[in-house]
């Protein structure tokens, strides 16, 4: 979608919203796959009730971006604008136990500096790409920690009251890989509240997850990490794995050889191809252990 109305371009300015006309977000998506739209950067929080109701008045459908870690965009050109928060300089502050940060910032840059300091928790996170906006909105987790469990606090543009609202952690309910943010909900910062430990320690357990992960996970591919969610006691990566699907492939878009829970971009992948490898390989499981595997990637198609 193109904004040409001069008017409401002009209104972005005011709003210290940056205009990026035509960006291709397979250049913004981890999986490489994506159209194309305008994207708009948004420098300053408190500008998004106003620049919402622009968008409503204009007719203007929006998404809001994170890190593109965890999310399949259609193909082509796309029906509506793309929102994303700029990152500001410093994006964590820490307060005793309790690191404030910015949506925009980076996850892993984020838990190494809190480490740095001494505050730790976060160590089976490094190594997830992403914005801590975008870890928290799905509560992102990895070996046994998940990070809802350390959130105190949450400012968020509410998509139903389109206003900015605070929320106490004990308001939000976390579960796996869910939280009760509508879909449409953008995070805007975090309070989290860090258990203190020796930097030396916390670097250990960073270490061990690092190496956990290189061995069982395609990093250097493009991916969204896992495609599916684990079904309650059951692996959808070992399930896909037993049904000897690792290499199966749509064009492009093919279950990793590493970890069958992984369908990387090995080229040229549309999202229509990964669409389909996706329909496939839940077809066939469901056949076989007769368990409709959900999506853990979120999908964005027209
Ligand atoms: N397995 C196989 N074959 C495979 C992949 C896995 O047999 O191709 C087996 C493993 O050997 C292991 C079991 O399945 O016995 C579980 O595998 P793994 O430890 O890799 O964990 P997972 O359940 O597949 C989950 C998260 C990951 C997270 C890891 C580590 C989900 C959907 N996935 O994977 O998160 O990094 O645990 O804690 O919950 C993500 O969220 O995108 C993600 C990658």
């Amino acid at each position: 979608m193109r904004i040409r109305d001069p008017k409401v371009v002009a209104k972005f300015a005011e709003m210290h919203v940056d205009l990026q006309p035509g960006k291709v977000l397979a250049d913004l998506t981890s999986l490489g796959i994506g159209g194309t739209t305008d994207l708009l950067r948004i420098k300053n929080h408190e500008s998004l009730p106003d620049l919402l109701k622009l968008l409503d008045a204009n007719h203007i459908q929006h998404k809001f971006l994170g890190g593109g870690s965890n999310l399949l965009v259609g193909d082509g050109e796309l029906p509506w604008v793309v929102l994303q928060l700029v990152r500001p300089e410093p994006d964590v502050v820490l307060d005793g136990n309790f690191a404030h940060v910015d949506a925009a910032a980076d996850l892993g840059r984020m838990i190494t500096f809190c480490a740095k300091n001494d505050l730790g928790g976060m160590e089976g996170l490094i190594g997830v790409p992403g914005t801590v906006g975008g870890a928290l909105r799905m509560n992102a987790g990895a070996y046994g920690m998940q990070i809802g469990s350390y959130v105190r606090e949450v400012k968020l543009f509410r998509a139903a009251s389109r206003k900015i609202e605070v929320l106490r952690g004990n308001q939000i309910s976390f579960e796996y890989r869910h939280t009760s943010f509508a879909p449409d909900d953008m995070m805007l910062a975090v309070i989290l509240e860090l258990p203190c430990k020796p930097y030396k320690e916390i670097l250990q357990g960073i270490r061990i997850c690092n190496e956990k992960r290189r061995s069982s996970q395609p990093l250097g591919q493009k991916s969204a990490g896992c495609i599916f969610k684990n079904p309650p006691g059951a692996s959808a990566g070992r399930m896909i794995d037993e049904l000897g699907l690792k290499g199966l492939s749509v064009g492009d878009a093919r279950v990793s050889d590493r970890h069958a829970n992984f369908f990387v971009n090995a080229g040229r992948a549309s999202a229509k191809d990964m669409l389909r490898l996706i329909a496939e390989v839940r077809e066939r499981v469901q056949k076989t252990y007769g368990v409709s595997l959900e999506n853990e990637v979120v999908v964005w198609n027209a």
